[in-house]
């Protein structure tokens, strides 16, 4: 852990600030809930080194980063940012902060019963180290990404053994290097029906409410110093489906806490819709209500579909830069929100485009662009609504403003 304290001071002692300011362009295709709003600036003249969004991070002690497939990482070219693969370089250069996207896991980490496999896990860690950057870990109890031997021999009289036994050799494994694990993920969905709103999952079945304390408890055990992660989707809007969740998710948070349930942030994933409602005060109440119960919030998993954003690719990038700097500036505008992590940093690399992905396809059939970074490498104007929206957050460490 002193290590990745060491690593958070450099991480925020870097004095680096953006250069540059211009104007992003036309708003026609900017979602009706956000027109009106100024987006200051346009191409930037570089958005590496100082123009990266790791240096605007760093400038305001805040962390952004990505979800990443450790196997397109040039592990052997790794040294501080000068691979020569451009997609590791684009991660170590933007991102003080790295998640697997599906490498921790149970489907990747559990081939068998009784083998755990953290090839893929142990390589992003190394990745990391290489580069000075954080990593989380996602996740550790979840209701997706479970094998086919757990769901055939997981019962009543073993799931909690089951489950006890892979966080402490999964979170043992990593012991003091994480900054932090999303312990249990999506555990809450209203329309179940169930009066406390948990969502029927195998592990809800097999061993009852209590399971959710059971992997926070065992987690704390096994990494003492991770910080520990409720993290859920479908709690950004003001629609009545997010503001119902948004009640039970805070249920929930509180009857930890009344409990002494080890938990120290909250997730907020943050897939967001460019043409559909956006988020608002609803958001902003709960990030308060978290801190007022002394948690942090994250932003754990942010993109922006254009499933129904009808035009060209401009008018998409247009109207997920407003999304982005919109939900942005909102969050980071909270004092216990102190890290944003895109799921995936390019479009060539996102699950929204992933053909293995139960995914809404836009109707003209043309790849979705969610991302800071397109799949050319280059960055999109989601990158400079990012940017920009760190800037505004919080003063500049060195003073600049
Ligand atoms: O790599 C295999 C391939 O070998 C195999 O032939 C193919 C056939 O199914 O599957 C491929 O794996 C897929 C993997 O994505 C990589 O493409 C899995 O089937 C597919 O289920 C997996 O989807 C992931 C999904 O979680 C389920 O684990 C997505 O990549 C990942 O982006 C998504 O991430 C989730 C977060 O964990 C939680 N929040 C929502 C978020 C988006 O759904």
């Amino acid at each position: 852990m002193e290590r990745i304290r060491r690593r958070m001071q450099e991480v925020g002692s870097r004095r680096e600030f953006l250069t540059g300011v211009a104007a992003l362009g036309a708003v026609a295709a900017i979602p009706a809930p956000l027109r009106g709003l100024r987006i200051e600036r346009t191409a930037p003249a570089d958005s590496s080194g100082a123009g990266s969004l790791r240096a605007h991070a760093a400038a305001r002690g805040l962390m952004y980063g990505t979800a990443v497939n450790p196997v397109l990482l040039d592990l052997e070219g790794a040294t501080g940012g000068n691979s020569t693969d451009p997609y590791t370089r684009l991660v170590a250069e933007q991102a003080n902060i790295l998640v697997a996207e599906n490498s921790m896991k149970w489907g990747a980490l559990r081939p068998t019963a009784d083998r755990f496999d953290f090839t893929q896990g142990d390589r992003l860690l190394r990745f990391a180290g290489i580069e000075g950057q954080l990593v989380r870990g996602h996740n550790l109890c979840w209701h997706q990404s479970v094998p086919a031997w757990l769901t055939r021999t997981a019962s009543k009289d073993n799931a909690r053994e089951i489950l006890t036994h892979h966080i402490q050799v999964v979170a043992g494994h990593y012991r003091g290097k994480l900054h932090s694990w999303d312990v249990v993920n999506e555990a809450v969905h209203p329309s179940d029906g169930l009066p406390d709103g948990l969502r029927k999952t195998l592990w809800l079945d097999l061993i009852g409410p209590d399971y959710l304390e059971l992997a926070f408890r065992t987690a704390a055990a096994a990494d003492p110093e991770a910080k520990l992660t409720y993290n859920d989707y479908g709690i950004e809007l003001d629609t009545p489906e997010d503001v119902k969740k948004r009640e039970m998710v805070l249920g929930l948070l509180k009857r930890f806490k009344a409990k002494g349930v080890p938990i120290h942030a909250v997730g907020v994933q943050s897939h967001l819709d460019a043409t559909g409602p956006q988020p608002g005060q609803g958001l902003k109440e709960f990030i308060r209500e978290a801190a007022r119960m002394d948690l942090e919030v994250y932003v754990t998993e942010m993109d922006v579909n254009t499933h129904a954003v009808v035009g060209s690719r401009e008018a998409q990038d247009r109207a997920v830069a407003a999304v982005f700097g919109n939900y942005m500036r909102l969050a980071l505008a909270e004092p216990n929100v102190p890290m944003t992590l895109t799921w995936g940093i390019t479009s060539a690399h996102t699950w929204l485009n992933d053909a293995n992905t139960d995914q809404r396809r836009r109707p003209d059939g043309t790849p979705e662009r969610p991302l800071p970074f397109d799949d050319r490498m280059m960055p999109t104007p989601a990158f400079l609504a990012i940017g920009e929206a760190i800037d505004r957050s919080r003063p500049s460490r060195s003073g600049n403003a």
